[in-house]
């Protein structure tokens, strides 16, 4: 059971596996005192040796829960304020705690100041995973700008070098997996671009001597889609450190007399292992994190119009697409891009969102009822933040831009972005997504964010550096309000590919559309790195015309890589062959079978395509009586590979039934996780899917 102990100023956070433990000491100072195994409790004590010379001081050595920038700290500090007698140094004294079953805060307030900054901490019920987050109050009547806001410092507990696993992407080769050793100085994180974009993910994971299966792993996920930083750093004593949350780069926030702000919250965790962190994660954002609607339902297969028509979308060529679509078993047809404005290409259109009369000239209904005809639901592609110079609305808003009155906007792909930050534009961009779908038959929206911010002038604010936290907050709380009002609509996040996906997008949008790369070989790597730390249901994956670039894969292959998440159709299925015809619905009526497995189960990499040439991906339920495999090689090298594949997160004492090349095997989970099935895997475009089946 989950716990909360408060004695002697020694706080615990119980967690099923875990110990989090922090105190405040005689002088009033915070410390952070564990994170890891459970020891006894009565042992915690607030230790505050520390070295003190002229040049290294007792506070600069402390491991902390909470860091203001002030006094004799010199590291990166957590929050950092201006006030308005321009003093620039926080002094806090400790108030006290509040408890409940399952949160904590500590509460500390400036010595002088009206400032009162709040640590808060939640735990939950068979789970090792924390949410952290602070709270800033200013209680005077004044304003505090503030430098810097971040949701949470974590010190790790070993004083030799920690490994901080995270991605380095970019458009089309998002979440490539990335490991620095850390030996001194600062690792950092982030994003600058206004949104949380593909180059790094706004978590860390920290381990040393870790593999999927064993070895320490701390880590620790910001859920916010604006810019972010998470700042690593180990100094001469070993100390490993870690402070997350808003990047202060461009940046400052205003906290108003009698304002209240919460930061971002963090979630964090200790597991032994990758594949437990992963696990942990997937389970908690599934029944925690991703709104309510569709947590716990299965996602639906979809087909999306994007990679067969481009911008030229019709009412006949989307129709002809829906029927192959309809026959292969696809349950939502989505058309992407084009349909809107005077939407050819990306140079004109966004911003119009009224129906091309050219292309739909009985307006969308038509369409709509012939899908619904068809038997799928209709999904819809939208990029509700951006305007072109040529359209309507950026000709009756030109100052709706984000802009600098005399600079040159720079556009990308011929855009700008909205200030999402204004009022009126939030509901223009409410209002006419609620039209939209309460005016048709639309299930699922497909939010594009295709460019990152420049010119952040934002004349509208007290205080234009707030436009990154402004704009995110913006999109959550239309995307929130449009969730109430149509309840039977499935949002997904995209951002050119997977520019826009971490937990706080995921706990508003449903899904995320991973990535512009449907390369079936690339497509492994990036599936990998996504579903580190996010739940592999929300990992939009489609099947494309895309044989390889680089290396060939068969249809049947690109499915076994698509079916490791939320599966999608999307080539150009007009010009499918019976038999292509027979090899997707094949895959899909499969998918329907095992997509519970894959969308709600454990996920175990037991082979990885980068370091063994084979990948072996299995998807466990919780009650280990059913699983899928996959097992995918392109081109193994030296005749290999004959090897006995052994399977993960069994129950030793059940027995499987398993069919793989028609050869049925009944096995005890131990036989199969210990002793393995042999298998010779060769040739360029080896692809196997096996379903486990407790006997
Ligand atoms: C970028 C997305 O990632 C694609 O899937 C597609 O929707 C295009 N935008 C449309 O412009």
């Amino acid at each position: 059971m989950s716990k909360i102990i408060c004695k002697n100023n020694i706080f615990v956070l119980e967690t099923k596996n875990t110990h989090y433990v922090m105190g405040i000491d005689e002088a009033g100072y915070n410390h952070h005192i564990h994170w890891g195994q459970k020891c006894d409790v009565s042992d915690y004590c607030a230790d505050n040796t520390g070295d003190e010379n002229s040049n290294h001081t007792r506070l600069d050595e402390y491991k902390q829960e909470l860091t203001p920038f002030g006094q004799t700290m010199y590291r990166e500090c957590d929050i950092k304020a201006e006030f308005e007698d321009k003093c620039r140094e926080i002094n806090l004294k400790y108030d006290g705690y509040k408890k409940s079953d399952d949160m904590l805060s500590l509460v500390f307030s400036d010595k002088f100041y009206p400032l009162e900054i709040t640590l808060n901490y939640q735990i939950f019920e068979n789970s090792d995973i924390i949410k952290r987050w602070t709270t800033i109050k200013n209680t005077g009547t004044g304003r505090i700008d503030f430098e810097k806001i971040s949701s949470a410092q974590f010190s790790l507990p070993s004083v030799n070098a920690y490994t901080f696993k995270n991605t380095n992407g970019a458009w089309g080769g998002e979440f490539i997996e990335t490991n620095n050793v850390l030996e001194g100085g600062y690792t950092v994180f982030e994003s600058r671009k206004g949104s949380s974009n593909h180059n790094n993910s706004p978590y860390f994971i920290a381990y040393q001597n870790a593999d999927e299966k064993t070895g320490d792993v701390y880590f620790a996920s910001l859920a916010y889609s604006g810019n972010f930083k998470v700042s690593c750093s180990r100094d001469l004593y070993g100390i490993t450190r870690v402070v997350m949350g808003m990047n202060d780069f461009d940046f400052s926030h205003t906290v108003n007399g009698g304002e209240i702000f919460d930061t971002p919250p963090v979630y964090c965790g200790y597991v032994q292992g990758f594949g437990e962190m992963t696990r942990q994660m997937n389970r908690f954002a599934v029944n925690h994190i991703l709104p309510k609607q569709f947590n716990d339902k299965p996602l639906p297969v979809l087909y999306n119009s994007w990679e067969a028509t481009g911008f030229d979308v019709s009412v006949n060529n989307q129709s002809a697409l829906a029927e192959r679509a309809a026959e292969m078993g696809v349950e939502l047809f989505v058309m992407d891009d084009g349909w809107f404005g005077q939407r050819k290409n990306d140079r004109a259109g966004l911003g119009d969102w009224y129906v091309n009369n050219e292309k739909f000239p009985n307006g969308l209904n038509e369409l709509i009822e012939r899908v619904n005809e068809l038997g799928m639901d209709f999904g819809i592609w939208v990029e509700p933040e951006m305007v072109n110079p040529d359209s309507d609305l950026f000709r009756k808003h030109p100052d709706w831009a984000y802009h600098y009155p005399n600079r040159e906007a720079c556009t990308l792909r011929h855009q700008l972005v909205l200030n999402m930050t204004r009022k009126d534009v939030q509901e223009y961009i409410f209002n006419l997504l609620d039209e939209l779908l309460s005016n048709h038959n639309i299930k699922y929206i497909k939010w594009d964010m295709n460019r990152p911010f420049s010119e952040t002038g934002a004349e509208n604010l007290q205080n234009p550096k707030m436009y990154s936290y402004l704009h995110t907050m913006a999109v959550y709380n239309i995307v929130d309000k449009l969730k109430e009002k149509h309840p039977e609509v499935a949002i997904e996040t995209c951002a050119s590919g997977g520019g826009r996906c971490d937990l706080g997008a995921l706990s508003h949008y449903d899904q995320a559309w991973t990535s512009d790369n449907t390369d079936g070989i690339d497509r492994m790597t990036i599936q990998k790195g996504y579903s580190l730390l996010r739940p592999a249901k929300t990992m939009r994956a489609w099947v494309t015309d895309i044989e390889g670039i680089n290396k060939p894969c068969s249809l049947d292959f690109r499915f076994a890589v698509a079916m490791q998440g939320s599966l999608g159709v999307g080539g150009n299925l007009t010009k499918y062959s019976d038999s292509d015809l027979e090899i997707c619905k094949k895959n899909i009526a499969l998918y329907k079978q095992i997509r519970d497995v894959v969308q709600f189960g454990d996920l175990y990499r037991i082979l990885d395509i980068e370091k063994d040439e084979v990948l072996l991906n299995q998807y466990v339920t919780v009650d280990k009586s059913k699983g899928v495999a996959f097992l995918l090689a392109n081109g193994t090298r030296f005749y290999k590979k004959r090897i006995p594949v052994c399977f993960d997160g069994l129950d030793e004492n059940k027995r499987y039934k398993l069919t793989i090349k028609n050869n049925t095997y009944e096995k005890s989970g131990a036989y199969l996780m210990n002793v393995g099935i042999p298998l010779h895997i060769h040739g360029v475009d080896y692809n196997e899917i096996i379903l486990i089946e407790e006997v």
